[in-house]
């Protein structure tokens, strides 16, 4: 008797959690919800890691969980960037669709490909705003024929889905230009110094290094679980308390294996909303540690414009495109004359 009546109470309470869970997303069925919810408390984590493309996956899936693996098309490609030519640098610049000043003044500062004397090739990240026939996306297109530089799959462009532009970025990169040495992944409010990145980081010189991955290093943090953060992360999505250490989105470097090494990775573990934490788990599975970078290179705060500080570091954060114009008319024309 008593046991029927916590059967009764355990699937009152099931229901109950179904049509939440049905009303935060109103495309899944009641049945998928009722599984979802019923797999999210009761699986360990092991389980819940799906194999590739298994369709069975977005039924275990958080709504705050980017849905991943999943086939995504590429609608804006570049296939053939590579075909003549070896990048040593590759610059993947994540933003939204309507910064199109961003990508403008990017494209004539310090995302210029012919400003540097080792090949450095520029694409824009991007996702996708829910319908082709949008007079936004046919303008998208357009700005893809001018400049050959925007990539986009169809996933939403949406804040909780930026992990997944930064997985599109590296799975460009390690299916049309595997040869490239390095790559870095920054945001389309960035000042870059590619020059000080080439040349007093990277090395063209020397071989490429392989396991490498530096930035501004974040350690000592964990999820913020609170509904009230914009970037809040519950426990269904990623249980632990703590992340480990990692580089911050703003700008971060690898060598070009460690594009595959993390695709591949985040095939075979749970994706989280949180794009540079994520790229720290990938590292974590791999057991790979980023380098600690030479001190006050990468810089994700903003940083008033001063010359002869700018031509000693790598990135800085926060610009919006008058300025970053205005700043790069400064720093390419005098360069570092008269600075020590
Ligand atoms: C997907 O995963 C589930 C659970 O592990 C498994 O039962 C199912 O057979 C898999 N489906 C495919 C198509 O691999
Ligand atoms: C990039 O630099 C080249 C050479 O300095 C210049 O001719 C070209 O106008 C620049 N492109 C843009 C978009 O500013
Ligand atoms: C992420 O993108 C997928 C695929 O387009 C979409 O179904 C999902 O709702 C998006 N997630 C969020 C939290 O925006
Ligand atoms: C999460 O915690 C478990 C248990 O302590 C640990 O084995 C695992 O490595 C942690 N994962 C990450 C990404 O830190």
């Amino acid at each position: 008797m008593v046991k029927r009546r916590y059967t009764l109470l355990a699937l009152i309470l099931l229901f109950f959690f179904g049509v939440l869970y049905h009303f935060q997303n109103q495309q899944s069925s009641l049945i998928s919800t009722f599984t979802r919810t019923h797999f999210i408390t009761k699986l360990p984590k092991k389980e819940i890691q799906q194999p590739v493309n298994n369709q069975t996956y977005p039924a275990f899936r958080h709504p705050l969980a980017p849905p991943y693996p999943y086939p995504y098309e590429f609608l804006i490609n570049q296939p053939d960037k590579c075909k003549d030519r070896t990048p040593f640098l590759i610059i993947l610049v994540n933003g939204r669709i309507n910064d199109l000043e961003a990508r403008h003044a990017i494209r004539a500062t310090w995302g210029n490909e012919s400003n540097y004397n080792v090949d450095v090739l520029r694409l824009f990240s991007l996702g996708f705003l829910g319908s082709v026939s949008d007079r936004t996306q046919k303008m998208l297109e357009e700005e893809s024929k001018a400049f050959g530089d925007i990539i986009q799959q169809d996933f939403m462009d949406t804040t909780y889905n930026l992990t997944l532009k930064s997985l599109m970025g590296i799975e460009w990169v390690t299916k049309f230009c595997p040869k490239t040495s390095y790559v870095i992944k920054t945001d389309n409010d960035m000042f870059l110094n590619v020059d000080y990145l080439v040349h007093k980081l990277l090395h063209p010189e020397l071989p490429v290094r392989q396991n490498y991955i530096t930035g501004l290093l974040v350690s000592g943090t964990g999820p913020l679980r609170d509904k009230g953060y914009k970037y809040h992360v519950p426990k269904e999505v990623y249980p632990n308390d703590t992340y480990p250490i990692y580089c911050a989105g703003s700008g971060y470097v690898f060598s070009v294996d460690m594009a595959k090494k993390i695709y591949d990775v985040a095939q075979k573990i749970r994706v989280i909303p949180i794009e540079d934490a994520f790229n720290g788990i990938c590292l974590h599975e791999l057991n790979i540690s980023p380098a600690i970078p030479p001190r006050d290179i990468f810089n994700g705060h903003h940083i008033q414009y001063n010359r002869c500080q700018f031509h000693k570091l790598i990135t800085a954060h926060s610009y919006k495109s008058d300025q970053l114009r205005s700043m790069w008319q400064d720093f390419w024309t005098l360069k570092s004359s008269g600075c020590k």
